[in-house]
């Protein structure tokens, strides 16, 4: 069986990691390539000891952060129970502790992890409400846990930690604090060429619509998101990010818009220049992919 999650970053669609069948259906629900492993999600790290070997720099970064928006890539162990259907038959795996105390509490009751991707269609915006589920997958969902608003609004940042640390996806958790507990400056490998974390993939978190970035005068009829709503002009096709100029709330609000821009029968979305300073990294990420939807 495979549920609806709530977490601090988005919403998940999660199945037992350990059972090859309730990890297909996530892949047949979500129509995603089997190439693309998942991440699995565990309440602490005694449970996650019997499926990965652990090194320092994972142990200082969970100390420092965890639970929280941050996903390690660690090396399987040989003997773990963790379905070869999660990894795609790969020796490493992508292991994140979340916050949001629903899922707390359901996994302390679990004997097993929960692999969970973001709970969208494939290439599409995330999910960050219980109904953003209903939406995208009917039926097809029978349980979904209603957690509110997804707190960060942004999924988790993902670092591998295998060989050197490297970053694999810019997320949640801001890359200059994991450089400050690491002691140095951390390698960016987010549009990597060998597609070994497929859903870098450019073309991703898309409304469904054309997104254009950086735009100063968006054109006639196009919905225009700006970061904050002060001072503003208050036209029937503009759309604020922040009520304060805050950065974490401009995150937080991004995909609902996106969602609700595109439900309003809008063709086309321009965004103001956001800065790229702390989370903006994140928010610049996921709009410079989502711009990569044509239409066909
Ligand atoms: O915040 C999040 O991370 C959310 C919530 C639900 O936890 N999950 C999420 O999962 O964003 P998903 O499947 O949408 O994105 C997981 C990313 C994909 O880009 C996948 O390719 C990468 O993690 N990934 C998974 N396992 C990997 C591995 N072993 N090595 C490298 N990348 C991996
Ligand atoms: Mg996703």
């Amino acid at each position: 069986m495979c549920i609806g999650i709530p977490t601090e970053t988005v919403y998940g669609l999660a199945a037992n990691a350990y059972s090859d069948k309730a990890v297909k259906k996530i892949f047949e629900i979500k129509k995603r390539p089997k190439s693309n492993p998942l991440i699995v999600h565990y309440l602490n790290i005694s449970n996650l000891r019997k499926d990965c070997l652990l090194n320092k720099t994972f142990l200082k970064l969970f100390k420092k952060f965890c639970p929280g928006p941050i996903t390690f890539v660690l090396k399987l162990r040989k003997n773990s129970k963790i379905s070869k259907n999660v990894t795609n038959k790969k020796n490493t795996l992508a292991v994140r502790f979340p916050k949001h105390i629903i899922l707390r509490n359901l996994l302390k009751n679990l004997d097993y992890p929960l692999a969970a991707p973001s709970a969208n269609i494939s290439s599409r915006v995330s999910a960050v409400k219980a109904n953003d589920i209903k939406e995208d997958f009917g039926k097809k969902i029978s349980f979904i846990l209603n957690g509110g608003k997804a707190k960060i609004g942004l999924e988790s940042t993902i670092i591998d930690l295998t060989k050197y640390p490297r970053i694999l996806r810019l997320g949640g958790l801001e890359v200059s604090k994991i450089e400050k507990v690491i002691g140095k400056k951390i390698k960016r490998v987010i549009n990597p060429k060998k597609k070994f974390s497929p859903g870098q993939s450019m073309l991703h978190y898309s409304p469904g619509i054309p997104v254009r970035t950086n735009i100063k005068i968006p054109n006639k009829n196009e919905a225009y998101i700006l970061i904050k709503k002060k001072d503003r002009e208050k036209k029937s096709n503009y759309f604020y990010l922040s009520k304060k100029n805050n950065l974490n709330e401009a995150a937080q609000n991004l995909y609902s818009l996106l969602r609700e821009i595109k439900k309003k029968g809008y063709k086309s979305i321009a965004v103001e220049k956001i800065p790229n300073s702390g989370i903006g990294q994140s928010i610049n990420d996921r709009l410079k992919r989502a711009s990569k939807f044509k239409i066909v």
